[in-house]
């Protein structure tokens, strides 16, 4: 057989699993219509700067792992590496800025160019919601809320909510210097690309993958004490919401989240068959700067990765439901028969019912064979005989019903009464 995969971090979703990716993402626009989200849908690829600006030019993302490319016009093109800016870009154009929430969701592709793994992709997909132009803790527990009902009705039981807060940037001078200070003692024992962080974004450090450095962070001082009472009576809130509604969680002080837009709450949801470094899905609350703009929009929201959600759905054992509808297969014999039933199929069709014929002269057998290969239940023959009388043999594929003899206008009724159950 060929051998022509697509490019290395990319995959073909066949039939079977995008059938699943449709479940999924039913789910979710169900689910976050119980809380009055809708959907909004922006271009796969931006202005380069909208990410710059949006996510921050010193984030891994940025500065390593964006597909960049210029037109022919000489514009600096990026693909979405994430959905957050762009939807903020969109959302410009409504009163966002002076505060009006708005509630939408998004789900699609989006690209980074990372090393690809499992789990870990080049084109990977998301499902994300954002809830923009108000600032509440309460708002931040919906959301997180709203994250966990999801998990739970597509059947990811046993995931863990670590939970953590930024502070509002005015606290984050202090509590880098403190960190800073903590640090420079370390210097030597960190990874290359942390000694990097220390002096670009010391806050990095914090969520290095390196067991070495996972160490040393482990042992930072706790910096929420550089905070001030207003961003820990928020956090404070926060916790209390989630308390509330009964949602279990972790504090994790090394939980900093790689984009730079996120103030106060942040949020990671990681489950043991993915490992605690393959989060599910992530998110919190933000303030991002456009380009343009003077004023940064204030949102929550999170995304989730739709590859590793099924993932996850594997570990745990969900089934997903073969919810294909099986066509009726229309066999024919002789030439005149086929134009027929060319045209039969047709209206089958248009009466809402799935239908699969042979195109090419066949014999029966051969046409029966392709019946069970498609998992036809019904078959409808049509040869010379039944032309000249007018009608069409029905034909049931599991065996239980004797095949009988129909006049031809009524077997849209008759298929639609045996496919219906009546
Ligand atoms: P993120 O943590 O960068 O956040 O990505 C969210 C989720 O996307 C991850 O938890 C993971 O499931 C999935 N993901 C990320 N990179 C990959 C990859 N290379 N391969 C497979 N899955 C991946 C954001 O993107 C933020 N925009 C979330 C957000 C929305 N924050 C506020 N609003």
């Amino acid at each position: 057989m060929a051998n022509s995969p697509p490019p290395p971090g990319t995959a073909d979703i066949f039939p079977e699993e995008s059938r699943r990716w449709r479940q999924l993402e039913q789910t979710a626009v169900r689910v976050f219509g119980y809380y009055n989200y809708e959907e909004l849908r922006t271009p796969i690829f931006e202005n380069t700067e909208i990410f710059q600006r949006g996510i921050g030019v010193e984030t891994e993302v940025v500065q390593k792992e964006m597909y960049t490319f210029h037109d022919r016009g000489g514009r600096s093109l990026t693909l979405r590496p994430e959905g957050t800016a762009g939807i903020m870009r969109a959302l410009l154009n409504t009163d966002v800025l002076n505060g009006t929430e708005q509630r939408v969701f998004y789900y699609g592709p989006m690209f980074r160019g990372e090393r690809p793994a499992a789990g870990r992709r080049r084109q990977f997909h998301q499902i994300g919601v954002e809830n923009a132009g108000r600032v509440s803790p309460e708002l931040d527990a919906e959301c997180i809320a709203m994250l966990m009902h999801f998990l739970d009705e597509i059947g990811v039981t046993g995931a863990e909510l670590r939970l953590n807060t930024r502070g509002i940037a005015a606290d984050q001078e202090s509590a880098a210097t403190l960190l800073r200070n903590f640090f420079s003692s370390h210097l030597d024992s960190l990874c290359q690309d942390c000694r990097i962080r220390f002096s670009q974004n010391i806050w990095r450090i914090l969520d290095c993958k390196q067991d070495d450095c996972k160490q040393i962070a482990a042992c930072a001082p706790n910096y929420h004490s550089c905070f001030t009472p207003d961003s820990l009576s928020y956090f404070d809130r926060v916790r209390q919401s989630l308390d509330m509604l009964n949602i279990p969680f972790r504090i994790d002080r090394q939980l900093v989240r790689g984009l730079d837009y996120y103030v106060h709450t942040v949020f990671e949801v990681t489950h043991p068959a993915l490992g605690a470094q393959t989060a599910v899905a992530g998110g919190g609350r933000y303030d991002l700067l456009l380009p343009g703009q003077s004023k940064a929009i204030h949102g929550v929201g999170f995304a989730a990765g739709i590859e590793r959600l099924m993932l996850t759905q594997d570990a745990v054992g969900v089934v997903a439901q073969n919810d294909k509808r099986r066509p009726v297969y229309v066999a024919s014999l002789g030439e005149r028969a086929r134009m027929e039933n060319f045209k039969l199929a047709n209206d089958l069709r248009h009466a809402g019912i799935p239908v699969i014929m042979e195109m090419e002269d066949k014999s029966m057998r051969s046409q029966m064979r392709s019946a069970n290969r498609f998992h036809s239940p019904w078959v409808i023959i049509r040869g010379d005989e039944e032309l000249m009388r007018g009608t069409a043999i029905i034909k049931s594929m599991d065996g239980q019903q004797e095949q009988s003899v129909h006049p031809v206008d009524d077997i849209l009724d008759r298929m639609d009464a045996l496919l219906n159950g009546n």
